[in-house]
């Protein structure tokens, strides 16, 4: 058995049926046809069902409980496999175009709820109200790639060495995409993989994070009515809430043909080698250790707050957060002070608040590993910069919510095969460095296990052509003048090295939701063999 996709579940409880929702909850929940009592079905393959354990939404920001939901069972799952393999049999035969039509209106659905799905996230997930609403708007930017994708998932004419052939390389749809998501981006992250999936002709199974079930399920209520409307089945759009049973169960299961997992590299690693060994597909997205470069030339009136952004945004807990500064020395002091300030002025507060720019972390467990990660700082001998101090308690209902503040920190080492650099925390710390030469920060930025984003500050086309090119940056995203985080769906999305190498989203990521059929036909009356082989009997 595979030990991974925590946290484990609690084995069933027997828990009121009845539940008293703040309005708060409730207000945010009602809008979205959740249902405000009793418990949940957390399962959907045409009919919503759900007997296996019961699970707990918790509001990070408040630590209300505002939702049980009921997973789906071993057998639940395994019908629900069953089923979603008979919806892609259905998929497959519908023409692009047709599925492209479908996909226009879940985009539609998805578009009218935006305010309602990002507030949902905010209560859920804990990230601030505007992120929220931007992470749906991501769902409904994929959605219309993915309908233009729909008649232009262009297979190609190969010529053929002999007389009266053609090589046409032909994209078929693939099967069962699995998709097995992170609670930082309980929304978009799914929208990437299931626009693309179903444009291709895939029934796609999705397994949430055990702790944003009411995003998947009121996604999956959205795209289920779609579904009918156009008499698809339901199972198209699979979903399975529930634990790390769930998520092996997926892993392991032969008629998946392609798992996308988001998640740490730990658990990617286990996954990755289980979906292997059975010679699946996978698309891999892990962590990040992004780092920002400034060189002397930076326009610090951009670079600042940008980095502000990538490092306190989503409380730090973007996979493409900032977590690394590495400060040329000539203006490290200006840039230090300029970025302190800009920390002073942001204290954590309700997420639904228009004025708040940061939010709480997602769970206590994510507070014990900030403090963890402050007392190792110190006790090495950092300086801390900025935040560190206790925090004013805030008040009811915000005062059982899991907030921290954010950290600037100088470690007394730069070496980034040393800790704290060569790790991903998902938390606000960001940690700072002074260089004297750009190669020594590409150098460092390079040097850590994770390759997903980069980003450098500068305005002299000479740094940018370093950056970009064969010696510079190895991460995924290369950015220039832009921070780490806040990709848009046009390009591929992903990492290279430890961040697993996967791409979603936009530019060829399409690729991987097919499968490729080389097709030599022969127009002639002859059959001549390749390379002129003689084969006369
Ligand atoms: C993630 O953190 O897993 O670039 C995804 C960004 C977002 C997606 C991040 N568009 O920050």
């Amino acid at each position: 058995m595979l030990s991974f996709l925590t946290p484990k579940l609690p084995s069933v409880r027997i828990l009121p049926v009845s539940r008293s929702l703040s309005s708060r909850a409730s207000a945010i929940l009602r809008p979205l046809d959740i249902p405000l009592s009793g418990e949940i079905a957390g399962a959907y393959d045409g009919s919503w069902k759900g007997s296996g354990d019961i699970l707990e939404s918790v509001c990070p920001s408040t630590g209300e409980i505002i939702a049980r939901i009921r997973t789906a069972s071993p057998s639940e799952l395994h019908e629900t496999l069953d089923k979603t393999r008979d919806a892609y049999k259905h998929l497959r035969a519908l023409p692009a175009p047709r599925r492209g039509e479908i996909l226009r209106q879940i985009r539609e659905s998805i578009a009218s709820k935006r305010e309602a799905l990002g507030a949902l996230v905010s209560l859920e997930m804990g990230k601030i109200r505007t992120e929220g609403v931007g992470e749906v708007q991501e769902f409904v930017d994929i959605c219309d790639y993915a309908v233009g994708l729909s008649r232009m998932m262009n297979g190609r004419v190969v010529n053929s060495e002999r007389p009266g052939h053609s090589i046409l390389e032909v994209p078929n749809p693939l099967g069962v995409v699995g998709v097995i998501s992170a609670f930082n981006f309980p929304v978009a992250v799914y929208g990437w993989n299931f626009a693309l999936s179903f444009a291709a002709g895939n029934a796609t199974l999705w397994k949430p994070s055990p702790t944003t079930p009411l995003c998947a399920i009121a996604v999956t209520k959205l795209i289920a009515r779609v579904l009918e409307v156009n008499d698809v089945p339901g199972a198209a759009a699979s979903l399975v809430v529930g634990g790390s049973d769930i998520g092996e169960a997926i892993v392991q299961a032969s008629g998946v043909d392609l798992v996308s997992f988001t998640g740490s590299e730990k658990v990617g690693r286990e996954v990755g080698r289980a979906v292997q060994s059975r010679f699946g597909k996978t698309i891999l997205e892990l962590g990040g250790n992004n780092a920002a470069v400034v060189m002397p030339d930076a326009d610090l009136s951009l670079a600042v707050p940008a980095i502000g952004f990538g490092a306190i945004g989503t409380a730090g807990q973007r996979c493409t957060s900032t977590r690394r500064l590495y400060v040329h020395r000539s203006i490290s002091d200006k840039v230090l002070r300029a970025l302190s300030g800009l920390y002073s002025a942001i204290s954590p507060g309700d997420p639904l608040e228009s004025t708040t720019l940061l939010g709480p972390l997602h769970s206590k467990t994510a507070v014990d590993t900030y403090v963890t990660a402050l007392t190792s700082l110190r006790a090495s001998g950092a300086e801390i910069l900025s935040g560190g101090d206790d925090l004013e308690p805030l008040p009811a209902p915000l005062a059982t919510g899991n907030y921290v503040k954010p950290v600037i920190a100088i470690p007394r080492t730069h070496d980034p095969l040393k800790e704290p650099w060569n790790k991903e925390l998902f938390v606000p710390i960001l940690n700072v460095a002074i260089f004297d030469h750009l190669e020594d920060a590409i150098n460092w930025n390079n040097a850590v296990p994770q390759g997903l984003s980069s980003s450098l500050w500068t305005r002299d086309i000479r740094n940018v052509g370093k950056w970009i090119g064969p010696s510079g940056s190895d991460a995924g995203i290369v950015n220039v003048n832009v921070g780490t985080s806040g990709a848009e769906i046009g390009a591929a999305f992903g990492g290279n090295k430890s961040t697993g190498w996967g791409r979603e989203s936009g530019g060829d990521a399409w690729k991987q939701y097919v499968r490729w059929s080389a097709c030599t036909i022969n127009f002639s009356d002859n059959a001549p063999l390749a390379q002129g082989v003689n084969f006369s009997i």
